[in-house]
């Protein structure tokens, strides 16, 4: 399968969708980026553009290019003129497989036939994302991490029926966004990445409770000793403890081997002491630079 990757549309303006379609932009690609709002829109380009701006504040980007890589990014609600001409979708909603169901028939239901088909799902699994398509053979995994930006990962998980030429695409596709594919050979929960992070998380509140171990010495200890860009709970808190949550959920449904949850990390979930979003997760935050309180 030889294809030609032009135009891309990404699914949903969150915080990986916005970030993949500005890594796309950036690449030369023509981007749509839809979500079912327009203020999500608005809010997703202003993301875009502040990131943009970063880039040519520290001289990676002129201000030129900046203007035109925010230039080949059209925000669209309406899904059929969304997905018109797209060589790829990449679909970046919320993770709720019944959610995922009702966006793929919809999908299907406006998709040219030469659409290939993405998600950027951290732990649903990509065999059965993708038997809700027309199109299994021409779906693959692609999973991202946050932040997009700056993030140089990629996961590339193939289904059961992936062709061997989605996984080649999705490999140049990464190369091209500037990024480092990893292939999952299997459909496992959490891929490689979230396999040994969201453990990791719960074994780090484990290891509070059970050590007398404080967070920041904790913390300290992995960031300043093992040179982790974070700390465990610093990291739990920027990803999200509902985001956090829901991978923990779905592992440990799909195989309650691969993942021992500690109730601390459902109960902030059921607090909506979300992280830094909501200005409280493991630890406190103040103001949008999300300062540390405690
Ligand atoms: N675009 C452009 N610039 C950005 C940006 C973005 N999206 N986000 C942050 N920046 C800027 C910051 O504003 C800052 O600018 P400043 O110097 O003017 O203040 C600059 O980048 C550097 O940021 P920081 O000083 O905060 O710190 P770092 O140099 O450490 O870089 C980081 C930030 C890349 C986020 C780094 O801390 C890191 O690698 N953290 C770990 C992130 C990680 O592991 N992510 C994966 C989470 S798991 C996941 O996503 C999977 C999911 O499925 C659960």
């Amino acid at each position: 399968m030889s294809v030609s990757i032009n135009k891309i549309t990404v699914l949903g303006s969150g915080v990986m969708g916005h970030g993949i379609a500005q890594v796309s932009a950036m690449a030369g690609y023509t981007v749509t980026l839809r979500d079912i709002e327009q203020s999500f829109l608005d809010k997703a380009m202003e993301k875009i553009r502040w990131s943009l701006n970063k880039l040519v504040e520290k001289q990676k980007l002129s201000q030129q290019d900046a203007d035109k890589i925010f230039a080949r990014i059209t925000p669209v609600v309406d899904l059929k003129t969304a997905l018109k001409g797209a060589d790829l979708l990449i679909e970046a909603v919320p993770e709720d497989m019944n959610l995922k169901k009702k966006v793929y028939a919809e999908v299907d239901s406006f998709a040219e036939d030469k659409t290939l088909y993405a998600s950027n799902t951290s732990t649903l699994p990509i065999t059965d994302m993708a038997a809700l398509t027309s199109r299994p053979e021409r779906f693959i995994g692609l999973h991202f991490f946050n932040p997009p930006q700056l993030m140089p990962l990629v996961e590339v998980i193939p289904g059961a029926k992936s062709n061997a030429g989605m996984v080649d695409m999705a490999m140049d596709y990464c190369k091209k966004v500037g990024k480092q594919p990893v292939l999952c050979k299997k459909d496992v929960p959490g891929f490689i990445v979230n396999r040994v992070f969201i453990p990791l998380v719960h074994e780090a509140v484990y290891c509070m409770e059970r050590d007398n171990a404080s967070m920041t010495q904790i913390d300290s200890a992995v960031k300043f000793r093992m040179s982790f860009p974070m700390g465990i709970f610093e990291l739990a808190d920027y990803t999200g403890l509902d985001v956090i949550h829901k991978a923990t959920v779905e592992m440990h449904m799909r195989d309650t081997k691969v993942i021992f949850p500690h109730p601390k990390v459902k109960q902030l979930f059921e607090e909506k002491n979300l992280g830094q979003k909501t200005g409280k997760g493991f630890y406190e935050y103040k103001g949008d630079k999300y300062e540390r309180v405690n």
